[in-house]
């Protein structure tokens, strides 16, 4: 797996995918993040068909990695789902499969609805009967039916990461969780080390496109901290005459935690790749730690229900 990727979430639009991933290819990009949710499988799976058959890049250059969505996680339906991603995608195989969220919702026919609501009423329609181990389980089945080949998990505590190694035969290849100095997540971070599971980061640079995009699609303002304009960040990047948004990568590369910064402008995606170049030392990832408030941009928080559901994984 490569240690940066190309984040795909917020971009759902035919031909703003097709322009994404071809700039994304000729930038260098190997691995690209998706999920149901984003809905944008099937478009990214059409443009790697035709950047397979012109002969471009071959399926084995590519790692994708996609999710089970939480409205999927009954074992039954395991197999059904990450088969439709594959479709979607318009492979054999996907290389990474991961539990996206370990909170089950009950399934409604619409795929990409992950949290159904309960009629009028401010909740959500959560299943209580779905257990994360038996998930697991029928998630190795697909690596043992070569549907993926390999498997992890999301936004899941260590209480989780632990149950599911005691009951399983696979072992999570992969964890992926929000990620960046204003949660650097060390604690999970060096378990995860520990037990020689690699560890991705989502929202790398603090999502700056968050609060535009929910204004945009819902209507409502959020108010959020943007680490990208911290003064810390841009004091480093100006001292080494780089961006901060490549502070932000570098910091987490260098502690080996893979990244997946999300990017549409050919400028940004070939500017995050531009990272191997230089390094920072002690003192300035002591001052990016020290940005740490144990800030999530993603605490799952929206409803209630969902909130106090046992497997919630951030208490
Ligand atoms: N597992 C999960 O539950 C989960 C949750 C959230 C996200 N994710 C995954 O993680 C990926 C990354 O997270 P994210 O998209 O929330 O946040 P992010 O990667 O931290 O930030 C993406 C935003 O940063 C901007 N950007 C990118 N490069 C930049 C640069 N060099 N300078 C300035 N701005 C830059 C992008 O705008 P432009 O497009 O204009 O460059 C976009 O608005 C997602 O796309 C998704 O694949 C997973």
């Amino acid at each position: 797996m490569p240690i940066i990727g190309l984040g795909e979430w917020q971009n759902d639009d035919q031909e703003s995918i097709e322009r994404t991933l071809v700039n994304a290819i000729r930038a260098g990009y190997r691995f690209f993040d998706t999920a149901p949710i984003y809905k944008n499988e099937e478009y990214m799976g059409n443009t790697f068909q035709q950047l397979f058959e012109t002969g471009e890049i071959k399926r084995e250059d590519v790692f994708v990695c996609t999710k089970l969505g939480p409205n999927r996680m009954d074992p039954k339906v395991v197999s059904e789902a990450c088969q439709n991603s594959i479709n979607r995608l318009k492979s054999n195989y996907v290389d990474l499969y991961l539990m996206h969220f370990p909170i089950p919702s009950q399934a409604t026919d619409d795929e990409f609805e992950y949290y159904p609501k309960h009629g009028e009423k401010n909740e959500l329609l959560i299943d209580y009967n779905v257990k994360l181990e038996e998930t697991w389980q029928a998630m190795e089945r697909l690596v043992v039916d070569g549907l993926a080949k390999s498997i992890g998990l999301s936004n899941c505590s260590r209480d989780q990461i632990e149950r599911i190694l005691n009951i399983c035969k696979i072992k999570p290849a992969n964890l992926q969780i929000e990620c960046h100095a204003y949660l650097p997540q060390q604690e999970m971070v060096d378990f995860c080390k520990s037990i020689n599971i690699a560890v991705t980061a989502y929202a790398p640079l603090g999502t700056p496109g968050f609060g535009p995009y929910v204004k945009k699609k819902y209507n409502v303002d959020v108010s959020v901290p943007v680490l990208i304009n911290e003064e810390t960040v841009k004091s480093i990047a100006a001292s080494k005459g780089k961006t901060p948004a490549q502070i932000l990568i570098r910091f987490l590369i260098q502690r080996d935690i893979a990244v997946i910064p999300k990017s549409s402008n050919p400028d940004h995606q070939k500017e995050n790749l531009q990272v191997f170049d230089f390094s920072l030392s002690q003192e300035e990832m002591d001052a990016l730690y020290k940005l740490d408030d144990n800030f999530r941009y993603f605490p799952f928080n929206l409803y209630p229900n969902m909130l106090l559901h046992p497997e919630h994984p951030f208490k």
